[in-house]
C-alpha cells in the first residue's frame, strides 16, 4: 500500500509533506493529496497522478499551515481519480483522513450510514471510515479521538490512518492495524509516515506504532493508547539506517524486498476473501460471474511473461479442481492468430501492470468476438481492469522490481481462489475438499515465511553457480510452469541463458545438453509425479549433471541423490507453486547480484511493456 506523511509543529507543513510524499515515490501510486489547517481553515488539495501534479495545483497558493496530512494512494476501492484521491472529508468537512490499507467491512458500514442519510462523493472505503467516525462523534457527543477508538473497535481490515481536526489545529490522531506507521519525535514537532524515509532528515527519534494502537499529538504532547483505552508508553527508538537504505526498507534491492514481502502480499491477497465464520470464499469482483464461469465450456488465459506462467498454473488448477477445459495463450500470438471464440468462452487476462499492450489487445479481440472477459490485475483502474466485465485484483501492492515476484504469487493465489470457488460452485469438489483447500491456502503465508528463513543457504548455493553459462529448470505437472518461471527469473536478471522444460521432455532432446558444466534445477516435491521426477534426476546424474533440487521438507531420500537440496513445507499439490517458486526467486536474485547485475532494472527490460 502507499504513502502517508503528516506533520504538526513549527515548520511550514505543505513543503515538508510534499517532500515527504516524494520520498515515498518509490512505492508507486496513482494519486496524491494533502489537507492543511491554514488559520483554522481545513482545506484539501488532491489530484490523480504523481506528486508533481499535486505540487502544480499548490504552487500559486499562499499556504501557511503548521498542521497537515498528505497521502499517495495505491487504489484498492475506487479507481484512481481526483475524487477517490485522499484525503477525504468527514460529512461536516471539519475532519479529514488519510489511509493506507483496506477496510473489509466498509460496505456494511456504508449501508448503515446511507440509511441514516449520509451521501458519498468517492467510491473508497476510506471516506466511509471518516464519516463513520464523525457519526459516532456526533451520536456519542464525544471527542474525535474517542470516536476514532470506538469506530476502530468496529472496523475489520488493515489501516494506517491520520486524522486532522479543524477544531483542534495543534492535534493529529493516528492509528494502525496491519499497515505500517512511524511517528517522528522532534523539538516541539511531530511527524507521521508510512516509513521513516520522510522523517529521517528531521529527527532520528521514532516510535513504531503497533497494531491496535492510537496515537494522539495534542498541545505538543504524544499520547498512545490501545483500542481498550489503556495508556501505552511511547517506546522511542533511534534510527541508525541512512536514508538511501530505508527507501528499500533496509533491503539492497526492491526485488529482494518484494520477495520477502510475499508472506504479507499473499495474506493481503487473501484478506477479506475467505469469510472467517464459515470458511467460504467470497470474490466480490466476480460474484456475478461465478455461476456462469462454473458453466463455461472453456477458459482461455491470455498473458505475457511471468503472468503467462501464472496462467499455466491456472490451467492445472481449473482443470484439476473445476474440470473446465483451459487454454493458455501468449497474448501476442492470440491477438494475431484469428482465434476461434465460441459462445460461453471466458477469456481471462492476467497482468500485473494491467497495461501490457499485447494482453490488452488480446482481450479487446476476445471481447469483440463475444467472449466474457475477466481480468486479474495488480493495478486498480488500469486499462485491462477497466476493459473487463469484472475481475479480481491481486492486492500485492506496488511491485517496483522489473522482475516480477510477489505479483506472480499473488496471481497464483487469485487463480487458486477462483478455481476453488468455481469447483465448489460446480460441485466438482465436495465440502470437505473445499474446506481443506481453504485451510491449506490460508497456511501459505506462514509456509512462505518459513522458506525465506533459508535465504542464506540459498545465497551460499548461488555462489557455486555464479559463472554458469546455462541452466535448465525442470518440473512436472503444476510445477512445470514454476520451472519456466525459474528460468525466466534467472535469465532476465543475471543474463545467463536458462530454459524450463517439463521434466519428462529431457529425453526428447535436451538431455544432450547435460554434462558436468550444466546445472539442472529440479522441482522434486512430494506430489503425484514424484517418483517420475526422481527417475529424471537419476538420468541427469548419470550424465554428470549438477543438480539443485527443491524438495519437500524432511525428504531425506532425494537429498542423497542431488548436489544441493532446498526444502519447502508440504502443501496441497495444487498450491505447491506458491512455495516452490520462492527458492528459485532467491537463487536467481543472488546469482544476479554476484554477477554485478542491475537487479531492479535489468538491461533492455521495462516494468510494463506498453508497446507491441
Ligand atoms: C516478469 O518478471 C517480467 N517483468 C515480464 O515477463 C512480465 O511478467 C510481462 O511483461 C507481463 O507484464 P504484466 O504482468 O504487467 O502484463
Ligand atoms: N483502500 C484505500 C483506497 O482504495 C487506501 C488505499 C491505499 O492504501 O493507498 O483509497
Amino acid at each position: 500500500m502507499c504513502g502517508i506523511v503528516a506533520y504538526v509543529g513549527h515548520r511550514e507543513a505543505a513543503p515538508l509533506i510534499i517532500k515527504g510524499l516524494k520520498r515515498l515515490e518509490y512505492r508507486g501510486y496513482d494519486s496524491a493529496g494533502i489537507a492543511l489547517l491554514d488559520e483554522n481553515q481545513l482545506n484539501i488539495y488532491k489530484k490523480k497522478g504523481k506528486v508533481a501534479e499535486l505540487e502544480n495545483i499548490l504552487k500559486d497558493k499562499k499556504l501557511h499551515a503548521k498542521t497537515g496530512i498528505g497521502h499517495t494512494r495505491w487504489a484498492t476501492h475506487g479507481e484512481p481519480n481526483d475524487v477517490n484521491a485522499h484525503p477525504h472529508y468527514s460529512h461536516s468537512e471539519t475532519l479529514a483522513i488519510i489511509h493506507n490499507g483496506i477496510i473489509e467491512n466498509y460496505a456494511a458500514i456504508k449501508q448503515v450510514l446511507i440509511n441514516k442519510g449520509y451521501t458519498f462523493e468517492s467510491a473508497t472505503d476510506t471516506e466511509v471510515l471518516i464519516k463513520f467516525i464523525e457519526d459516532i462523534k456526533k451520536h456519542n457527543a464525544c471527542s474525535t479521538e474517542e470516536a476514532v477508538r470506538l469506530a476502530l473497535n468496529e472496523v475489520v481490515g488493515a489501516y494506517a490512518i491520520v486524522i486532522i481536526d479543524e477544531e483542534n489545529p495543534d492535534q493529529l490522531i493516528a492509528a494502525r492495524k496491519g499497515s505500517p506507521l512511524v511517528i517522528g519525535i522532534g523539538e516541539n514537532e511531530y511527524f507521521f509516515a508510512s516509513d521513516a524515509t520522510p522523517i529521517i532528515e528531521y529527527t532520528k527519534e521514532v516510535v513504531y506504532l503497533d497494531d491496535f494502537e492510537i496515537a494522539v499529538v495534542k498541545n505538543g504532547k504524544l499520547n498512545i493508547r490501545n483500542l481498550q483505552n489503556q495508556e501505552k508508553d511511547a517506546f522511542i527508538e533511534t534510527i541508525e539506517l541512512e536514508l538511501e537504505a530505508i527507501e528499500k526498507g533496509g533491503y539492497e534491492h526492491f526485488m529482494l524486498k518484494e520477495i520477502f514481502e510475499q508472506p504479507r502480499s499473499i495474506a493481503d491477497c487473501l484478506r477479506g476473501r475467505i469469510s472467517s465464520e464459515n470458511a467460504h470464499i467470497q470474490l466480490g469482483g466476480i460474484s456475478n460471474h461465478l455461476e456462469k464461469l462454473s458453466k463455461a465450456k472453456r477458459i482461455v488465459f491470455v498473458a505475457c511473461g511471468t503472468s503467462w506462467h501464472a496462467g499455466l498454473v491456472g490451467e492445472y488448477l481449473f482443470e484439476e479442481l473445476a474440470r473446465i477445459n483451459v487454454e493458455v495463450e501468449y497474448a501476442s500470438e492470440f491477438r494475431y492468430r484469428n482465434p476461434i471464440i465460441k459462445e460461453g468462452d471466458f477469456v481471462i487476462a492476467i497482468s500485473q501492470s494491467g497495461e501490457t499492450a499485447d494482453t490488452l489487445a488480446a482481450l479487446e479481440l476476445a471481447k469483440s468476438r463475444g467472449a466474457t472477459i475477466l481480468g486479474i490485475c495488480n493495478v486498480v483502474g488500469s486499462s485491462i481492469a477497466r476493459l473487463t466485465d469484472a475481475g479480481v485484483y491481486t492486492h500485492a501492492g506496488p511491485e517496483i522490481g522489473v522482475a516480477s515476484t510477489k505479483a506472480f504469487t499473488a496471481q497464483v493465489t487469485v487463480l487458486a481462489l477462483m478455481a476453488i470457488a468455481t469447483a465448489h460452485s460446480k460441485g466438482t469438489i465436495n465440502e470437505d475438499e473445499y474446506r481443506r483447500l481453504i485451510i491449506e491456502l490460508e497456511s501459505i503465508p506462514d509456509k512462505v515465511a518459513d522458506i525465506l528463513t533459508q535465504a542464506e543457504e540459498i545465497k551460499d548455493i548461488s555462489k557455486l553457480f555464479t559463472f554458469a553459462s546455462n541452466f535448465i529448470f525442470l518440473g512436472r505437472g503444476v510445477n512445470f510452469p514454476v520451472a519456466l518461471e525459474g528460468a525466466l527469473k534467472l535469465k532476465e536478471i543475471s543474463y545467463i541463458h536458462a530454459e524450463g522444460y517439463p521434466a519428462a521432455e529431457m529425453k526428447h532432446g535436451p538431455i544432450a545438453l547435460i554434462d558436468e558444466d550444466m546445472p539442472v534445477v529440479f522441482i522434486a516435491t512430494k506430489d503425484s509425479s514424484y517418483e517420475k521426477v526422481v527417475s529424471n534426476i537419476q538420468e541427469v546424474k548419470a550424465r554428470k549433471g549438477r543438480v539443485i533440487a527443491v524438495v519437500s521438507k524432511g525428504d531425506k531420500d532425494i537429498k542423497g541423490m542431488v548436489d544441493f537440496a532446498i526444502e519447502v513445507p508440504m502443501a496441497h499439490e495444487m498450491l505447491q507453486p506458491l512455495l516452490t517458486v520462492i527458492p528459485l526467486q532467491l537463487l536467481s536474485y543472488y546469482i544476479a547480484v554476484l554477477r554485478g547485475r542491475n537487479v531492479d532494472q535489468p538491461r533492455n527490460l521495462a516494468k510494463s511493456v506498453t508497446v507491441e
